[in-house]
């Protein structure tokens, strides 16, 4: 039977208090609606079709390109009619998944076993696994048959008592579903056409309703609220930290690592507390990141060592090398083996040889960094001239003198020795001393200016 998945995000989220759509917040840095679709994804269906309606054209944008169905529901009245303006798209003999777009991180396995479940009649995936407050109550008969969902809003003292809530996924043939979902009505506290009032007509109708339990609190959770994003964004954190534990790598504390992307590490690698990693990471073996450092786009060879506070970005790190504390690696920075840079050091677009060295203040940027470089403090590549950047050329061996400015396009050849302070504008020849700065001079006799009389 061909499987079409249905993701109902058309709501605004009001519990939000955000003019972001509630599905385009996010965890671990993507929208709570791609984990979602990511997990429909992984079941392999037919089509999967995205229910958008606050804020739709924002929704559409973040997800442009991507293999979805959107369908617009202009009015939002409720989940039930949500999924009535996809249904007239889905061919009837097929089972339609239904997913709520704020239920971002359920797993497939789930979602298999649920499709697995639905048969004739329906299947829905319920928890009792954390407090039920503001979800939808199964209700069920002294011999354990589903009879309805009961809304928090709708629902009587004693049945607001039932642990067990609908987790906000469901399974079914799509023609029979059409059927039971037309007698749909809204006569509730909400006045609105509840999808979870299918289920009733269901069980009166005497299909089966099959109840698939969830086993991890986390895949069920819903995103409401603020305070329930930051819950589930910590919980997730939580979880692939025990992921890196587990795999070897040397946490200082598993509630003070963030991963928004994918972390890929050797053997032994230690990282310190307060760490973000975004995008594609891949630290080597026994590499050790300090505290507070950001590596987004980032490959870190062997036995290098980030220090405190540093920022790399779309850089490559070769072995052995040493960075930071406070450097910031820009796109386009690729480092030799056994660089050091240190505080205070920007490298954008440049490429450093073997053991070359910056170690504190200086901008290098658009420029090809030889071997044994070293530079001193406080030198500047000027890589702009305003309309154009120009490349700066060190050749291997050379010593750039602190302060030295480097006007490119400009080529500071194989041993050259800079001078301190210099500024640098032509070539330099192989091996010498080049010194660019105002000849030192000392007066002897000179007479110190005089304050007028009178005043102190
Ligand atoms: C819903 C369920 C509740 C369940 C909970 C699980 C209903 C009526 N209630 O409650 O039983 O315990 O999910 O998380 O289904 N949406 C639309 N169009 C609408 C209304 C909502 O597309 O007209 C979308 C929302 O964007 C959201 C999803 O449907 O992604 C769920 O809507 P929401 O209002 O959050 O329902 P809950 O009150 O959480
Ligand atoms: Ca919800």
């Amino acid at each position: 039977m061909p499987l079409h998945v249905v993701i109902l995000a058309a709501g605004q989220g009001k519990r939000m208090r955000s003019a972001l759509p509630k599905v385009l917040h996010g965890i671990a840095g993507r929208p709570l609606l791609a984990h979602v679709i990511d997990a429909a994804r992984a079941l392999k269906p037919e089509r999967i079709y995205v229910v958008h309606g606050h804020g739709g054209e924002k929704v559409r944008a973040a997800f442009a390109g991507a293999a979805i169905e959107w369908v617009e529901q202009a009015r939002q009245l409720g989940t039930g009619h949500a999924l009535l303006q996809a249904l007239p798209l889905i061919p009837r003999t097929a089972t339609v998944l239904v997913l709520n777009g704020d239920v971002p991180l359920v797993r497939a396995a789930m979602l298999r076993r649920l499709v697995r479940s639905a048969g004739k009649g329906i299947a829905i995936a319920t928890s009792d696994l954390s407090d039920p407050a503001g979800y939808g109550r199964v209700l069920r008969d002294a011999g354990g048959r589903v009879l309805r969902i009961v809304e928090e809003k709708d629902a009587t003292r004693s049945e607001r008592a039932v642990r067990e809530w609908y987790a906000g996924f469901l399974a079914g043939n799509a023609g029979r579903l059409a059927g039971w979902l037309a007698r749909v009505a809204n006569r509730n506290a909400q006045k609105e056409y509840y999808l979870t009032d299918v289920i009733g007509i269901v069980a009166n109708a005497g299909a089966t309703v099959s109840a698939v339990k969830a086993t991890d609190r986390m895949e069920v959770a819903g995103v409401n609220s603020r305070e329930e994003l930051a819950i589930l964004e910590r919980a997730y954190q939580n979880a692939q930290a025990k992921k890196l534990l587990a795999a070897g790598v040397q946490l200082a504390d598993l509630w003070r690592v963030d991963v928004r992307g994918e972390l890929a590490c050797g053997e032994d690698v230690a990282i310190d507390v307060n760490c973000v990693f975004e995008g594609r990471v891949r630290l080597g073996d026994r590499v050790r990141i300090g505290p507070n450092c950001v590596l987004r786009d980032v490959s870190v060879a062997a036995d290098t060592e980030i220090l405190a506070f540093s920022l790399l970005e779309g850089a490559v790190v070769g072995s052995g090398c040493r960075i930071g504390p406070y450097a910031r690696l820009r796109p386009g920075a690729s480092l030799g083996a056994g660089v050091h840079l240190g505080n205070f050091v920007e490298v954008k677009a440049s490429r450093f040889g073997a053991r070359s060295k910056a170690n504190h203040l200086a901008y290098i940027g658009d420029a090809e960094v030889g071997r044994d470089v070293n530079v001193g403090a406080g030198t500047i590549t000027c890589n702009y001239d305003g309309a154009r950047k120009h490349r700066t050329v060190i050749e291997d061996d050379c010593f750039i003198g602190s302060d030295a400015t480097l006007v490119a396009p400009v080529r500071i050849r194989k041993g050259s020795y800079i001078g301190a302070g210099s500024t640098i504008s032509k070539d330099t020849p192989r091996g010498q001393l080049t010194l660019a700065r105002a000849r030192q001079v000392s007066v002897r006799r000179w007479t110190p200016p005089r304050k007028p009389a009178g005043r102190t």
